[in-house]
């Protein structure tokens, strides 16, 4: 029996969703790529569509009604559903995609193992969660939510588990359109707007006077000085690696470098 109560997660923080997680055209750019021309994709975790392909039969799957119902007047057509269990035929997809969404599956490894089962190639978004949990709002602000980064699966599990290296880099640029946790890296004033801690589900977890202490720190330290000081090296950088990883699994290229047997 496959536990979805985690996935109905996203049918109270996904409320706004669309509007707050506007795709990047530089990260869509980089998934597209990895991606390559692959077809159909079954898109999966697609919540409202970011970063789907336009140009070939997709199927987006997702376990929240709300998410789906934020998804663009002709986006491809979805269904209600979760990873560990997909409803499809062995090898039906050409490729499946996942945009950070490994990190909600109550069972991750079986949802990977039933990603490879429907398509020969994998296109996965996640976090080298170390890495994430060292970004400043998390150091110096919310230092509760380290503990619960570092517990979610990471980048390199998900690759691990797929048997592939092939694990890219996905910096956040400066001006970063899609609100993920960290995209405001060098806009610090942005995370004093409320509604950006309701939209992160790290951030939404958190206990409501922790986030009033945070905004009441935060608000201090941007108004005397210190955030700047002590942050002076990021105002300097064009992009910033938060931890996000773009990895990549091509069942195909694997088949074809496997020796005889
Ligand atoms: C952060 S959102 C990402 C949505 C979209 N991929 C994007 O990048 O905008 C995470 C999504 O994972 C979905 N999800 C949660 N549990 C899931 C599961 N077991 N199987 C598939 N998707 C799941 C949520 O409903 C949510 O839409």
């Amino acid at each position: 029996m496959v536990d979805t109560t985690r996935s109905a997660l996203y049918d109270s923080i996904g409320i706004g969703y669309a509007a707050m997680r506007r795709e990047d055209p530089r990260w869509r750019a980089r998934i597209l790529d990895a991606v390559g021309d692959a077809a159909p994709v079954l898109n999966v975790g697609a919540g409202a569509g970011s970063y789907e392909p336009h140009d070939r039969l997709v199927v987006a799957l997702d376990p929240s009604a709300e998410m789906l119902a934020q998804r663009a007047p002709g986006a491809a057509p979805c269904v209600l559903g979760v990873a560990e269990q997909l409803p499809a035929a062995d090898g039906a997809y050409g490729v499946a995609m996942g945009v950070l969404t490994v990190h909600h599956w109550p069972d991750w490894r079986r949802g990977l193992a039933e990603l490879r089962r429907v398509a020969a190639r994998q296109v996965i978004v996640a976090t080298d969660t170390d890495r994430l949990a060292q970004f400043w709002l998390t150091r110096d602000y919310v230092p509760e939510l380290a503990p619960y980064e570092r517990r979610q699966v990471t980048a390199h599990q998900v690759a691990a588990e797929l048997g592939t290296a092939d694990v890219r880099v996905l910096p956040l640029p400066r001006d970063f359109s899609d609100a993920v946790y960290p995209a405001f890296w060098r806009r610090p004033e942005a995370f004093l707007n409320e509604e950006l801690w309701r939209h992160s589900s790290a951030l939404a977890r958190l206990d409501p006077s922790v986030r009033r202490r945070a905004l009441t720190r935060l608000a201090a330290d941007l108004a005397d000085g210190t955030w700047h000081e002590r942050n002076a090296d990021l105002m300097e950088l064009d992009e910033f690696d938060a931890g996000f990883r773009l990895v990549v699994r091509d069942g195909d290229a694997l088949d074809r470098a496997a020796p005889p047997a």
